[in-house]
């Protein structure tokens, strides 16, 4: 890899497995663990790096100078993206949805301060530009510019997530994740040895798309059947909706296991997989290991 994302990577923490105990689970006979990948950077958490380095080095490897992307206003992707870009000297642009704002919020803000340009686009518009789904594919893209659809979701950001999987040193039965776009599940599929299985958490309601989305994600691979699904009814009522059940279970949690939590993805997740815990939806002696995808910058949002 590029000398400048491996110096970026040797700065990165290491993402620990812990595990959460509590006394419902052990009563179950099943063992819950937390894939800490929120210790991998303070900004660059969770996902973020494993599904921009490659397709980073793809940009660099065709002399890219800009990095055009889209996301809402407390994006952990363009957060991400444009901290990075900052670190290695490429230049970002956001399409950001909504209007602007008279003030900046705090996210918007680290971004423009990090040297991304910003624009706000109109809604109608911006669900056009999820139409463009190849790095090539944005029309009014420049010459050296390199588009990054919402959430990063190229194929090249499979690779990086794989390595997650190849990182866990301890057997275990299923992997879960949090679903935006649903790449870091299609990554970590893509990698699963084979009897293990894969299970997402949509973050966002009506996600039943996102079958077809991971299908289409692992076509021309070999792994279009490998054991995974996704659940949907732990949105609360829709993408960055919260409900106060919802905070009581992060607040709680937080103070049980000193681990802090978002309410838009692993706080999902884990409330659900707390439920289906307590409905006997696993076997006992299964052991489940659960991604924590970051994001914690994005509370800001709900302060
Ligand atoms: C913190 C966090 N977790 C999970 C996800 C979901 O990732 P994906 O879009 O790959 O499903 C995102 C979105 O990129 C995210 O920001």
């Amino acid at each position: 890899m590029n000398q400048q994302l491996l110096a970026f990577e040797r700065q990165l923490q290491s993402s620990i497995l812990v595990q959460i105990k509590e006394p419902f689970i052990q009563e179950q006979g099943i063992e819950l663990w937390l894939k800490r990948d929120d210790l991998l950077h303070p900004i660059m958490s969770g996902n973020k790096w494993r599904k921009l380095k490659y397709i980073l080095e793809h940009a660099l490897s065709l002399k890219a100078q800009t990095i055009v992307s889209m996301g809402g206003a407390y994006s952990n992707h363009l957060h991400a993206l444009a901290y990075v870009g900052k670190a290695l000297q490429i230049a970002t642009k956001a399409k950001i949805r909504g209007e602007q704002p008279a003030l900046l919020n705090p996210s918007l803000q680290d971004m423009s301060d990090w040297g991304m340009q910003l624009e706000f686009v109109a809604r109608t518009d911006y669900r056009e530009l999820r139409n463009y789904q190849r790095y090539d594919a944005l029309p009014e893209l420049q010459v050296g510019e390199y588009w990054l659809p919402e959430g990063g979701a190229l194929p090249l950001a499979l690779r990086g997530v794989a390595e997650l999987v190849g990182e866990l040193d301890v057997d275990y039965d299923m992997i879960c994740v949090p679903c935006g776009t649903a790449t870091t599940l299609a990554g970590i599929i893509s990698a699963l040895p084979e009897n293990k299985q894969a299970l997402g958490f949509a973050a966002l309601k009506g996600a039943g798309f996102l079958y077809d989305d991971v299908r289409q994600m692992l076509k021309n691979t070999l792994h279009h059947n490998k054991d995974w699904s996704i659940q949907l009814d732990y949105h609360f009522g829709g993408f960055a909706k919260i409900k106060p059940d919802l905070c009581a279970f992060i607040q709680q949690f937080s103070k049980t296991q000193g681990i802090a939590l978002e309410p838009v993805y692993t706080g999902k997740m884990l409330y659900g997989l707390y439920d289906l815990i307590r409905q006997g939806y696993f076997t006992a002696g299964q052991r489940i290991i659960a991604v924590h995808t970051g994001g914690l910058q994005g509370n800001r949002g709900f302060a």
